[in-house]
């Protein structure tokens, strides 16, 4: 089996037909590692036949392929003011610009590039005659459920991210559930659960004051009929794909028209180009560590790319990383600098000592499939949460990049190569990515017991009695929640279900 193919047979059956499906992904208008996930998708539908169109903004690259159609409209940025974008994002960032504040910059050209879209009639009168069968919303940016709505085409949620919303509807006990952002793993002291109840609060306000009435003012502007709230609207997804796997994802309970679908992208290595399989082997025993901070990140400050030369230089590694831009001072003689790298090649090399990274969530997952320990310096979104998890996990290390000196970037780099328990958990979780998610696969069976085509699952019998749009403060509820046990409910009877793989224990809970 591929390791797309359950996402793909997820798809299906979100799609509840049994013949070719046409389906519209309305990615992001930014962050191209999004749009990776969704070719792949694209190319796994394409293998069964089905039909992929990707609704794409006038002048947004993208490599031509038969694997799908694209309906181009006039929108905000194309790739290269998109990308000048990113990158002023990010040098705010290092100057000290608070990221809340670029984040809800982001979401104001989200929703002016929805406006355009909504009151495009040419626009929707071509997607309306194509009649979908599915629309793909990627959470990341919301314009897809009002897109879906105005089409009224039945829609499924694939995030590309990790982000496990409160607004999906399952309870999220804030006792061992982590809200976004938070920093905290399922293991919280009495401050840190206090912590997270804040943290929860601050999200829920945002999201209910911030976020979704922008999407509701769009609508009432163009006048789109029935009306509807974006609460409703983001309740109505059939089915929640998430990329995320229990390998990463802190135990809690779910959903069961929520799934994990995480990794989709990882694959074995390829032989590296001869010259840098040269450089690599020449590298010896001692091996090397390769650095990168993705193709989304083109600007690192010249402090912190100072610290990192100063630092990789020091080990006895040889060192590959991936860097555009003036080199930095004090560049090691066991330093290459490239601008563009194989990563998963050299991923999957026997030589690899450690990733240093910036905890973007492709890479994790392919670091993860290969099982090579990472530093992690996080800069925005997902990257400060992903890597929470993969240093709670014994995976990697977690440093700030704002306090973070030379030495301890240092001592994190040596530590994790020469820690034998960085690489000592891997095997535990290495089964689960390295077949495209085996819990996937465990998963889909609850799909497609409880999930009848064209029906979707309602939340109605919450037996923790939370209800998505109040504030709960339970700082010390339930410690452990209880199995379904075992036999599948009707839904509406319980619609709660707890895979065994999810009540995989961690130390901290006690019987
Ligand atoms: C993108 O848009 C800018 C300004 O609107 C324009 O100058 C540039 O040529 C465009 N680039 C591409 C690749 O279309
Ligand atoms: C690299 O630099 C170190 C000291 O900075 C030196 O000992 C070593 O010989 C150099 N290696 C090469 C290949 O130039
Ligand atoms: C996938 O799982 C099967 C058994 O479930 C195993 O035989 C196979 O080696 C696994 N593949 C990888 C790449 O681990």
């Amino acid at each position: 089996m591929k390791p797309y193919a359950p996402a793909f047979i997820l798809l299906w059956s979100a799609v509840g037909i049994a013949r070719a499906a046409k389906i519209v992904v309305v990615p992001p208008i930014m962050f191209e590692s999004h749009l990776y996930i969704f070719k792949t998708v694209a190319s796994a539908l394409h293998d069964q036949g089905h039909q992929t169109v990707f609704l794409l903004s006038e002048g947004r690259e993208i490599p031509p392929s038969n694997h799908y159609r694209l309906q181009r409209y006039p929108g905000i940025f194309n790739s290269s003011t998109s990308d000048d974008f990113l990158q002023s994002k990010m040098r705010s960032i290092f100057s000290g610009r608070l990221t809340a504040l670029e984040l809800f910059d982001i979401l104001d050209h989200y929703s002016k590039n929805c406006d355009m879209i909504v009151g495009n009639r040419n626009l929707m009168r071509a997607l309306k005659q194509e009649k979908f069968d599915l629309l793909l919303v990627d959470p990341n940016e919301m314009c897809g459920f009002v897109i879906a709505h105005l089409l009224g085409v039945k829609y499924a949620v694939f995030s590309t991210g990790l982000w496990y919303p409160a607004e999906v509807g399952a309870p999220a006990p804030l006792s061992y559930v982590p809200e976004f952002n938070s920093l905290l793993t399922d293991h919280m002291n009495l401050f840190e659960r206090i912590k997270n109840t804040v943290v929860y609060l601050i999200s829920r306000f945002g999201v209910s004051f911030l976020v979704l009435p922008k999407y509701e003012r769009i609508m009432q502007k163009h006048k789109v009929l029935p009306e509807r709230s974006m609460y409703d609207l983001v309740h109505g997804s059939s089915l929640w794909m998430l990329c995320t796997d229990v390998a990463l994802e802190f135990p809690r309970p779910t959903l069961p028209n929520v799934v994990y679908v995480g990794g989709i992208l990882t694959k074995p290595a390829s032989p590296l180009p001869e010259d840098l399989q040269a450089w690599v082997n020449g590298a010896h025993e001692n091996g090397f560590v390769l650095v990168s901070f993705g193709a989304g990140v083109k600007y690192l400050s010249e402090d912190i790319a100072n610290k990192l030369a100063h630092a990789l230089a020091r080990l006895p590694q040889r060192v590959i990383w991936r860097f555009s831009g003036n080199k930095p001072r004090n560049l090691g003689n066991n330093t290459k600098l490239i601008e563009w790298l194989p990563q998963n090649d050299l991923l999957g090399h026997s030589n690899i000592k450690a990733f240093l990274s910036h905890g973007g969530l492709n890479s994790i997952f392919e670091t993860m499939y290969h099982g090579v320990p990472v530093v992690g310096i996080p800069l925005f979104g997902d990257h400060y949460d992903t890597m929470t998890r993969v240093q709670a996990k014994g995976m990697g290390i977690l440093l700030n990049w704002k306090t973070m000196t030379e030495s301890e970037l240092y001592e994190a780099l040596v530590k994790v190569i020469n820690d034998p328990r960085t690489h000592s958990c891997w095997p535990l979780l290495l089964p689960w990515t390295a077949n495209g998610s085996l819990f996937l696969q465990t998963h889909l069976l609850f799909v497609e017991l409880h999930h009848k085509p064209g029906e979707k699952i309602q939340v109605k019998n919450n037996p923790m009695g939370i209800n998505p749009r109040s504030f709960p403060v339970c700082l010390s509820l339930s410690e452990r929640p209880h199995k379904a046990d075992g036999a599948v409910k009707k839904p509406g009877e319980n619609d709660l279900c707890f895979p065994e793989e999810l009540l995989i224990q961690p130390s901290g809970w006690k019987q």
